[in-house]
């Protein structure tokens, strides 16, 4: 029987993704994206295995909502224990995703405290256990592994040759290390130094960079000059909506336009996430539409303050009147 394709290998090349982010990645942000400008490929927030098959599963089962336009969609995982790896793979197996992603990079505290994220750096047991449960869990789904340059930018390359002797489809490097965060030079001739690995033991494991890229050309610059697979952009969503879409200036996007975009946003929000999810939680969006423009500043200031949708949605309503129609 010929063996289905999976979609790291489906993809055009290069394949370029949004970033997994906490708190800004939900379905709901994944599908303004898609009309903004849709990447290649989306990951989900990062997902608590041990979350995902407690008692109180229910509510960590919302983070894996979303609509048939979002795929291809991959989930991330994040835990420590092989087992809850296992049981949260074989949960999600048949949940339509494309792929499953384990979080080996975050550097949050209370992540690195249970020992998971970029505490799993350099764990070669747990993490050939890790490997193997979600195997084990999805035996349908490619596995990817995402993560960052050490804990100190120390060589890495050991670590990684690990990694890439077990069989994964994709590798993604933030391209800095645990203690350098997220500002600063990304160093991407490490990253360069990973591919020249991946190639010299034959493989073809797809390698994403990753790290503080603003727009497409220069994603492609660096695709081009380390023989990347591909790149990812997460945080320049938040600033640029437009920036999977190269036919866009952001810069010539109407007030009209913005304004629509935001309150399809708040509605599209609360359609969704209803009283589960703090109404203040959108805040961090009002940026991405609202700015470019005189008086952008004034009115996310104004839009701060107002705490229901209905207010928030008139203020918008009674601008546009003011400022537009
Ligand atoms: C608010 C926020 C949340 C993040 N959450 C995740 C996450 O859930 N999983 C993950 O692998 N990385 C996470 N990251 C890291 C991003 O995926 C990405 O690696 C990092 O932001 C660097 O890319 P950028 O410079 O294009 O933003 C997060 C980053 C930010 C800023």
């Amino acid at each position: 029987m010929k063996e289905k394709v999976n979609i790291w290998q489906k993809l055009k090349k290069p394949i370029i993704a949004l970033a997994p982010m906490e708190g800004v990645t939900d379905t709901v942000l994944r599908q303004m994206i898609c009309k903004t400008g849709k990447p290649d490929l989306f990951f989900t927030e990062f997902v608590n295995c041990d979350g995902l098959t407690s008692e109180g599963r229910d509510v960590v089962q919302r983070r894996l909502k979303f609509e048939k336009h979002e795929k291809p969609l991959i989930l991330q995982l994040w835990g420590s224990n092989p087992d809850t790896f296992y049981e949260a793979a074989k949960l999600v197996s048949d949940f339509g995703f494309d792929g499953i992603d384990i979080n080996m990079g975050c550097p949050q505290k209370d992540v690195m405290q249970h020992q998971a994220g970029a505490a799993l750096i350099d764990k070669y047991d747990t993490v050939k256990e890790i490997i193997a449960a979600v195997k084990k869990g999805a035996p349908n789904l490619p596995i990817s592994i995402k993560i960052r340059l050490g804990i100190k930018n120390n060589n890495i390359l050991p670590w990684v040759n690990f990694l890439l002797e077990h069989q994964i489809q994709a590798l993604t490097i933030h391209g800095r290390s645990v203690k350098e965060g997220f500002s600063g030079l990304v160093h991407w001739d490490k990253i360069g130094e990973i591919v020249k690995l991946r190639d010299s033991m034959n493989l073809n494991t797809i390698i994403i960079g990753n790290g503080s890229i603003k727009n497409l050309g220069q994603g492609f610059d660096i695709v081009k000059q380390l023989n990347l697979n591909g790149f990812m952009i997460g945080r320049e969503i938040l600033r640029n909506p437009w920036v999977f879409d190269d036919c866009i200036n952001p810069n010539m996007v109407t007030l009209g336009k913005r304004l629509d975009l935001l309150q399809k946003h708040i509605l599209l929000y609360v359609k969704t996430w209803g009283k589960t999810k703090n109404f203040a939680n959108l805040r961090k969006f009002y940026t991405m539409y609202l700015s470019g423009f005189p008086g952008a500043s004034n009115l996310r200031q104004q839009l701060m303050q107002q705490n229901s949708i209905e207010k928030s949605m008139q203020l918008l309503k009674n601008y546009r009147k003011e400022n537009y129609d």
